[in-house]
Parts: C-alpha cells; structure tokens; sequence
C-alpha cells in the first residue's frame, strides 16, 4: 500500500490517499496541542504509540462486534484505513469527573458516576467544538436519527470493552473522546483512542498517564505514554 496524495493535514495525523479509492493512510505525529491549538508541543514517541495503541484497541473492539475503519498497520507511524465521511461529532464518555466536567458541575476530579454519561460536541475548530446534544445535531443535520442512535450504542459498548481492559493493566478509564464515519452505509469507528484522547489514570496512585500531563505541564509526558504502552505489553 503507497501514499499517493496528501488529502489532509490534522493536529496529530497527516491523511494521505492511496489507489483505492476506498483507502486512505494515517500518519501519526509526535505534534501534540491543546486547547484549540493555543499551545503547541512535542511528545517525542508519541506518533507510533498512538498508532500502534489504536491499531491494537481497535482490533479488539472488532473482536467485541465494534466497526472500525482499520484495515492494516503499515509501520510504527501509519496505517491503512478504510476511507470514512467523518460525522462532525465528538462523542464523550466519562465515567468519573474530569477536566471539563469537573470545572463545569464544580466538581472535584476523580468521583465516580453512578453509570458512565455521553455527551456530543459539534466538531468545529472555529467555534471551539461547542458542546450540542441530540436534537442540535438533528436540527442541524449532522447526522440522522439512526445514525446518532447507532453512535450511541457503539460508544457505550467501546466503553464497557475499554474500561474492563484497562482495568486488567491496572489502569482506570476516567473519560474518552471518540469520532465516527460514515462508510458505504454504515457506521464505524474511526480516528483513534490513545492517551492523546483518554484519560488514563493508575488506579493506585491515580498517576495521571495521558495528555493531562501536556495540557496541565505536570512533567514526565513521554514517560506517561511509554507507561501506557508498556503497560499494554504490544511487543510481547
Ligand atoms: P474534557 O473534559 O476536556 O471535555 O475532555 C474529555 C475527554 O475528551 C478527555 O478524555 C480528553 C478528550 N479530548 C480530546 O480527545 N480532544 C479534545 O479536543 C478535548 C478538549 C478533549
């Protein structure tokens, strides 16, 4: 599989195409940004982590009934992916208060819901990703009923999958972040899940193990996503 074009340059992913017209290949950065691009860094590693964690997840999610657009990891950094209309949602799961969350309920970090909560944010870097809820996004024909239904159920069950793997590394899944495509049809998964898009914490010392590290200069970046790599044990 050979790049041929670059279709899109992102914050963390280069999208090429390729000769099928149906197949497009990822490129992971070591770029990271926070708030809406406002600060801008790098975290040496971080492209093939990244990759290869979602490559990985990805192929579990399968194995549980999930979609995903992955078709085949070409190298540390890229990927072939079956070719997606991106719908313009960011879907978030939480399953314990953080980050904005926190800030707006005025909530300390780390309380555990009662069972885990999804929110939408209409995916517009010109607005700051607003938050919007299901009748927005019908209003503004994002997506149909279906389909927001169907985006629902998978990312509940992505959730319900994730957290009890991450638990088995010891890990606590605190909240995600996911995106969803379009393909011939259907909906599937695609973008990516990785510490740039969850929050991942040590469930003993509630070590943060994800982007937090980034956004909040808490130090050890690098060794955060080297924790969680190694904790996923992908080289075994
Ligand atoms: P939030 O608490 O800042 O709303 O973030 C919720 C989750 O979404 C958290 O796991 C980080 C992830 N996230 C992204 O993946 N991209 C973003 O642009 C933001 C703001 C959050």
């Amino acid at each position: 599989m050979e790049k041929k074009e670059l279709l899109y340059e992102g914050k963390a992913k280069k999208v090429y195409t390729t000769e099928d017209p149906d197949v497009l290949i990822v490129s992971y950065k070591d770029d990271a940004t926070a708030f809406n691009g406002l600060k801008k860094g790098t975290i040496v590693g971080k492209g093939a982590i990244n990759n290869r964690m979602t490559n990985y997840i990805f192929k579990k999610l399968e194995e549980k009934g999930v979609p995903t657009h992955y078709i085949e990891e070409l190298n540390d950094r890229e990927t072939a992916v079956k070719k997606v209309e991106i719908v313009p949602l960011e879907v978030i799961i939480r399953n314990f208060s953080a980050g904005s969350f926190a800030k707006k309920m005025g909530m300390e970090e780390g309380v555990q819901f009662k069972c885990p909560t999804l929110e939408f944010s209409y995916k517009n870097d010109d607005l700051g990703d607003p938050f919007i809820n299901k009748y927005y996004a019908l209003a503004l024909d994002l997506a149909t009923e279906e389909e927001i239904d169907a985006i629902t159920r998978y990312a509940f069950q992505v959730n319900e999958v994730m957290k009890e793997y991450f638990a088995s590394l010891n890990i606590e899944l605190i909240d995600f972040k996911i995106e969803f495509g379009r393909y011939h049809g259907q909906i599937i998964l695609a973008d990516e899940v990785s510490p740039d898009t969850c929050r991942l914490w040590d469930k003993d010392t509630h070590e943060k193990l994800d982007k937090d590290r980034f956004r909040r200069d808490l130090g050890n970046v690098e060794d955060a996503y080297q924790e969680v790599f190694r904790r996923l044990g992908i080289d075994k």
